[in-house]
């Protein structure tokens, strides 16, 4: 690498967050959707890998298209859905985003579980509620709360959301 600025790379705490992400994923898949238990395993690696894109990242806000990019070239099929992760704006629909933002959404920073009204107090607590990380993070929980209950969305589920 020869950029002169280092970039954010994967912390431990990240590494954690990610398998968390996965397992997420993998558990929504199933409970969400029914999928097959080799869907499953994809979901896992979907979630796994979301992240990633910090590796090269300079800015926290470049690291899911960064990420998405990577992927496509690899030829990973669920790029889209890492490209288009976190962003309550984005026009790109697909159950396996519902599930990656999901899970995203409902494993803390240090990969354990939790539900979205803990998460959003703890993102309060890291950016504050004026931040735009907030702002994004409270939109994109209200626009998954919709599409769960578009789904029919059991209510073991949505205890978790709202
Ligand atoms: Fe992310």
């Amino acid at each position: 690498m020869t950029d002169s600025m280092p970039a954010i790379g994967m912390d431990e705490n990240r590494l954690r967050h990610c398998r968390g992400v996965g397992m997420k994923a993998s558990e929504l898949g199933r409970t969400l959707f029914g999928w097959s238990d080799e869907k499953c395993r994809d979901m896992f690696v979907m979630g796994y890998l979301h992240d990633v894109g910090y590796q090269f990242a300079h800015e926290q806000s470049e690291h899911e298209e960064l990420g998405g990019a990577l992927l496509r070239s690899l030829g990973f099929t669920y790029w889209a859905e890492i490209f288009h992760h976190g962003n309550p704006d984005s026009t790109y629909r697909s159950e396996e985003l519902l599930v990656l933002n999901l899970a995203d959404m409902l494993t803390s920073k240090d990969g354990s579980a939790t539900t979205i009204p803990a998460r959003l107090a703890d993102i309060a607590s890291r950016y504050g509620v004026e931040s735009t990380q907030y702002a994004a993070a409270q939109k994109l929980a209200d626009v998954l709360v919709a599409q769960v209950r578009e789904i029919g969305g059991s209510q073991d589920i949505l205890s978790q959301l709202v």
